[in-house]
């Protein structure tokens, strides 16, 4: 019995370790396509057009040439991490986003553009 609870915490130990070590290993296009999903679609949508909470917030079209024309990828990232003018925007640190992923992330932004 003592045995089993030994294995038991070791396994629950290792699966937590690979949980969290993961994210760091596998930077890949997947893995932001799930942090869009996760995180960001809440308030920009699947189509980065905006949902409706999102729109209350003050969210750009993502899906809008002439948005996508007024911002370097530099002022994307800028906004992102520090926070704009708008009070509704947390910059995405702060919502627990890893930001090793903040290029990627507005690769998927610009992808919306078209
Ligand atoms: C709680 C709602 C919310 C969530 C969740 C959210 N955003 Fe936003 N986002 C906003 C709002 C509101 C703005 C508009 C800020 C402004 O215009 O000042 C914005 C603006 C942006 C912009 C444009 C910044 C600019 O300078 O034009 C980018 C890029 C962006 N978000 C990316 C993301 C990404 C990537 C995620 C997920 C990791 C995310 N956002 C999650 C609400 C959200």
């Amino acid at each position: 019995m003592k045995k089993l609870i030994s294995y038991c915490t070791i396994s629950a130990t290792a699966i937590f370790g690979l949980y969290f070590i993961q994210p760091s290993f596998t930077a890949t296009a997947n893995d932001v396509n799930q942090i869009y999903k996760d995180t960001c679609e809440l308030c920009h949508g699947p189509d980065g057009k905006g949902t409706e909470a999102g729109k209350q917030f003050g969210v750009p079209n993502f899906a809008d040439p002439d948005y996508q024309r007024s911002r370097t990828d530099e002022q994307m990232k800028e906004s992102m991490t520090k926070g704009t003018k708008n009070p509704n925007y947390v910059p995405l640190g702060d919502l627990g986003v890893d930001l090793s992923h903040l290029d990627a992330l507005v690769q998927i932004v610009r992808g919306f553009g078209g």
